[in-house]
């Protein structure tokens, strides 16, 4: 019997049958036509999920509606126009044994990025833009909620058309829908507003009549059943709230938290940890009799486990479907340990989307570039030399190694991982660093072999006969000349992941995102600290929703920031910061420097002039994990 036996379970909701507990939810991808309809991009996206095992793939939320509000570039299904592009989706996704649902929204209401002076957001209530507070939402007027009612019916009988096998109703995290759910964003007084019921109507409404347009589609529905902001419903109302769907005719409940005022629960970072929204399905589960799918941080063990003890009967898993398509598959063949996970970073997936891009990921560079990135057998087989087994090299040698090329890999530490190996030593970044365990066990079938405590300069002989140099060798700390800085009670960053000694009272010098973790790290190990930086905010390197969960960690803990300082000096006694105020004595046992990286280029530059040498990673531009990845990766897919 397989280790994950209720994952892998079939089970039949509103007459369909799934092959098995694991849905992926909707993520925006930001990949439709500029006209709003679905893509080819956008089919070889879905498919490849499809293909990869999981039971139903969700679409992305797509508009039923573009009379009130302004969409943006969402993708849409509000015209019969709209259906050809949605069919040659459902037609992918079919072809590879999948399913497939479309999530429609009647709105994104206050939480819409889009609105123009012409077009202003519409809520429920006046209520102010998530945007630019300074912008008041207009309420919809009583009819205008009847026509989108209207409107989600027709766009269901169009998904119907196109194929589609379910419709999933985007009611979460203070979209439209969910600011009629919430008292503290509906103050109507028509049959909208008010009690439960009312505020509920709109929802229900909606239901019926998807269910009257496209009969036989079952029909869900995600609610975020604890919003996380003041004035907010609690988990009795939301077991109210769900208990009206149901009665509409609900057949499965997607339940989830958050709301853009709390926008971490919504794409959980690291911070959250594993199945950080288990308790909402569980919930849930105590009042109906229709599933619930529980989502948000999952692992296989972890969904397993979710399962086994009836708190939901469905796992979504988003996040790392997009970091591994075949998450379900290779659960099915014995193969966990393949399963390329999710670090929870958020950079690339809706990082990239909010920035005006559209979706990637960290870990995987092949998605949302399906249609025009794969590995393939190289035509000859070459010689290929990486320097430097961190983010960047260890994905150069998977991938060339896959493409048939002899690599080497040599590393001067004695581990491979990079800075990533010491960097994820805290517990909340654990997935990051299973990375590198996954690197490990994926180069272990190639015909790669690493060699490690072996540092390669311009002469070394590893390099003679190389058809190709992959350098990619990372940073160095960078060392501030500060009275002190190399007294013995200063500590590197990377030292201080690496349990170096360190005093109960500690002062990381540099609050971007390394010194911010760190900090945290220590802070819960039970020392006394004190973060230093001189900008005006602290992790400004990071995306403003992992950022939240941070900073309120940080107080939690009772990290003391100081921002707006900069050490000047570091003695026996601690440092001396300067700030608006002038300078301050701040006493500590140990300091952390954590001033930031430069490029470590000397390889680099003793190479120059000699062909074939391709300097990937921090080597070239510090950055992050993903851009690593996606360097080492781009760079072996075209040796
Ligand atoms: C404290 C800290 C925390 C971080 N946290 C995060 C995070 O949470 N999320 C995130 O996305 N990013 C994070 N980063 C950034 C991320 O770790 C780097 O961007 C990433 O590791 C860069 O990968 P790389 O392969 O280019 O370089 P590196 O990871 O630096 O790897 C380079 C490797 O090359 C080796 N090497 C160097 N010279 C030679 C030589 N001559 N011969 C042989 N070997 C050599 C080094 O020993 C090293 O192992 C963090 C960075 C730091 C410092
Ligand atoms: C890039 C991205 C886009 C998302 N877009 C949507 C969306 O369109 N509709 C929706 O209901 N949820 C959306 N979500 C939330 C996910 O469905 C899911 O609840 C969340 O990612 C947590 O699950 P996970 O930890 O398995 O990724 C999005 C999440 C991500 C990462
Ligand atoms: S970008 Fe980061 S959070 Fe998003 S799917 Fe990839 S690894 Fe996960």
């Amino acid at each position: 019997m397989s280790t994950f036996q209720h994952v892998l379970s079939p089970a039949v909701v509103g007459g369909l049958e799934l092959k098995n507990r694991v849905i992926m939810p909707p993520m925006g991808t930001a990949m439709s036509t500029p006209e709003g309809f679905f893509s080819e991009r956008q089919a070889a996206y879905y498919a490849e999920r499809a293909r990869g095992g999981v039971a139903l793939v969700v679409t992305e939320l797509t508009s039923t509606c573009t009379t009130y509000e302004n969409m943006g570039g969402l993708a849409r299904m509000d015209a019969d126009e709209c259906i050809p592009g949605l069919a040659q989706v459902a037609d992918a996704v079919h072809a590879v044994g999948g399913l497939l649902a479309v999530q429609l929204t009647p709105g994104q209401g206050r939480n819409n990025p889009a609105f123009t002076p012409e077009t202003p957001p519409v809520s429920a209530s006046d209520n102010p833009s998530y945007w630019n507070p300074a912008v008041l939402c207009r309420p919809l007027e009583t009819e205008e909620v009847r026509a989108i009612v209207r409107s989600v019916g027709e766009a269901a009988a169009r998904c119907a058309a196109a194929g589609a096998d379910w419709i999933d109703v985007h009611g979460h995290t203070g979209y439209l829908l969910d600011q009629f759910l919430g008292r503290q964003w509906n103050r109507r007084t028509d049959e909208y507003g008010g009690s439960v019921e009312n505020r509920t109507r709109f929802a229900t409404e909606i239901i019926q009549a998807v269910k009257a347009a496209a009969p036989g589609l079952p029909v869900s529905f995600r609610l975020s059943v604890l919003n996380h902001v003041s004035g907010g419903r609690d988990v009795a109302e939301a077991q109210q709230i769900a208990l009206l769907l149901q009665e509409a005719g609900l057949d499965l409940l997607m339940a989830d938290d958050g709301s853009y005022d709390a926008m971490d629960w919504v794409f959980p970072p690291y911070y959250l940890g594993d199945d950080c929204m288990v308790p909402s399905a569980r919930a849930m589960k105590e009042v109906l009799s229709i599933p619930v799918m529980a989502v948000g941080n999952l692992t296989p063990e972890s969904a397993e486990a979710v399962l086994a003890a009836g708190d939901a009967d469905f796992v979504g898993v988003g996040r790392g479907h997009i970091a591994d398509p075949a998450w379900v598959g290779k659960l099915a063949s014995g193969s966990r340990a393949d399963i390329r996970p999710c670090i929870r970073c958020n950079q690339m997936c809706i990082g990239n989307v909010f920035a005006g891009g559209s979706l990637g990921c960290a870990v995987n560079p092949e998605a949302g570039n399906e249609l025009t990135l794969s590995i393939e057998r190289a035509p000859a087989s070459k010689r290929v030399v990486v320097v430097g087994a961190g983010p960047a090299g260890l994905e150069a040698a998977r991938v060339a190694g896959l493409r048939g090329h002899t690599v080497d890999v040599y590393e001067q530490a004695d581990h491979i991982g990079g800075v990533l190996w010491p960097a994820a030593s805290p517990d909340f970044k654990r997935e990051l660093r299973g990375m590198v365990g996954w690197w490990e066990g994926q180069l272990a079938g190639l015909p790669v072999t690493v060699h490690t405590g072996t540092r390669i300069d311009a002469s070394s002989p590893e390099l003679d006969g190389a058809d190709d140099i992959v350098v990619a060798t990372g940073s160095l700390p960078l060392e501030p000349r500060i009275p002190g800085i190399d007294g013995p009670n200063v500590v590197d960053v990377l030292a201080a992941h690496q349990g170096a000694t360190l005093g109960h009272r500690v002062v990381v010098a540099g609050g971007g995102l390394s010194g911010a973790d760190l900090a945290l790290e220590l802070a819960h190990d039970g020392h006394d600290v004190t973060l230093v930086e001189m900008a005006d905010d602290i992790a400004q390197d990071m995306l403003f929703l992992n950022r939240l969960p941070l900073l309120r960690q940080l107080a939690e803990a009772d990290v003391r920031l100081l921002t707006q300082h900069k050490v000047t000096a570091v003695d026996a006694s601690g440092v001396t910061v300067v700030g608006p105020d002038g300078p301050v004595a701040v006493e500590a046992d140990t300091v952390v420097a954590a001033f930031g990286v430069r490029p470590a280029t000397s390889l680099v530059d003793a190479l120059a002039g000699r062909s074939g040498v391709h300097p990937v990673g921090d080597c070239v531009t510090p950055a992050k994990v993903g851009e690593a990845v996606n360097a080492g990766y781009r760079v072996a897919v075209d040796l």
